[in-house]
């Protein structure tokens, strides 16, 4: 494919108002400290949504900054993609939520299902249809609601997730600035290290499987970690091939928020100084699909994004998943 095809118009991200810290969670009665949280994820407090910040209402939030910036209406976009393992509802998808609640009356719209990869696979799927002639001007949201799907009772999940959402608006790229290559990889092989086990059609959700803890997120973490590090390194490295770069060209990495070690460590395999890699995990803990759109919104507004800047996007996720993106700004 001839690129750029698609370029990023405008970012905007939907925060929740309320603020959890580490230290909230020994008042909900869990074995844990501030001090085993920060140094073993860096996470220094989360966002929790109200019952009124649906996942939809965070999306909305963000969609509305984003086109905003964009200066695109409600009436122009032509596809809303969300990427969300918290969906509002399991039945209609919440980009149909987002259509109705941005009147967009042209709008195709569909979920990604791809835990903490959503929104880069949002983005490679909106910028396809741009490539094949069946899109123009596309919406891409990651957003989440986490609080509502881990288990409160379990200190190994519980002080990792936030709630969030971000957006950004994709439209046809004019000269050399946008998205110079993707790449989407998955291993479903070991979907069991992080999944939700009941709740879905296969174990519909039950007041024993609420209890046992089965309908919520349980994760391996240990496992997770290691998969996590190998693999956003191979995404960072193959998207650079792809846009026949090297870790000289690029200006700031944009990781998925998971773990400041497991960030560190995708930086230190990119032979990349922590100077040239964005990190709001401190603020926001894990927000899945939300994560980079939120980070890049973040990292634009601190004017870490210079007029021409190569930005590398990278992530991995529940499946497992994992992706990555290069930008030029
Ligand atoms: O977004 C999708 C991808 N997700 C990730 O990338 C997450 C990847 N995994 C991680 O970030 C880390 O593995 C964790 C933060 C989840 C855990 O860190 P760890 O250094 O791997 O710790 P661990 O799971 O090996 O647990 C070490 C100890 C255990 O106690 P013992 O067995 O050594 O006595 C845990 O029971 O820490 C204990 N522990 C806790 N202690 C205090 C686990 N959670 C907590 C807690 N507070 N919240």
């Amino acid at each position: 494919m001839k690129r750029p095809v698609a370029y990023i118009a405008g970012t905007g991200r939907g925060i929740p108002v309320k603020t959890m810290t580490n230290d909230d969670f020994a008042k909900l009665g869990l074995e844990t400290s501030d001090s085993w949280i920060v140094e073993r994820t860096g996470i220094q407090q989360r966002h929790i949504g109200s019952p009124e910040e649906t996942v939809t209402h965070m999306s909305l939030l963000a969609a509305k900054r984003a086109m905003a910036k964009a200066g695109v209406t409600a009436g122009e976009l032509d596809t809303i993609i969300v990427g969300t393992a918290s969906p509002d509802h399991l039945l209609p998808s919440t980009a149909v939520e987002v259509q109705a609640g941005l009147g967009a009356t042209r709008a195709a719209a569909f979920d990604i299902g791809a835990a903490c990869s959503g929104y880069l696979y949002g983005i490679t799927v909106g910028e396809s249809m741009m490539q094949a002639g069946t899109a123009e001007t596309v919406l891409v949201i990651g957003a989440e609601k986490l609080s509502s799907i881990v288990n409160w009772k379990d200190r190994s999940t519980a002080v990792l997730f936030g709630d969030g959402a971000g957006a950004c608006v994709l439209r046809r790229a004019r000269g050399g600035k946008g998205i110079l290559s993707t790449y989407l990889r998955s291993d479903g092989n070991l979907a069991k290290l992080l999944w939700r086990p009941a709740g879905g059609a296969a174990i519909p959700a039950t007041e024993q499987n609420i209890a046992d803890g089965t309908f919520f997120v349980q994760m391996a973490g240990r496992e997770v970690f290691k998969h996590a590090v190998r693999s956003m390194s191979e995404a960072y490295d193959r998207a650079l091939d792809g846009a026949k770069l090297t870790s000289d060209d690029v200006d700031l990495i944009i990781p998925h928020q998971a773990n400041l070690r497991i960030i560190e460590a995708t930086a230190k395999h990119a032979g990349v100084g922590m100077d040239r890699v964005f990190v709001n995990v401190n603020k926001y803990g894990n927000t899945s699909a939300a994560s980079i759109a939120i980070a890049l919104d973040e990292a634009i507004e601190q004017g870490r994004v210079k007029d021409g800047a190569t930005v590398v996007l990278v992530a991995f996720g529940a499946g497992f998943t994992w992706a990555s993106i290069v930008l030029r700004f």
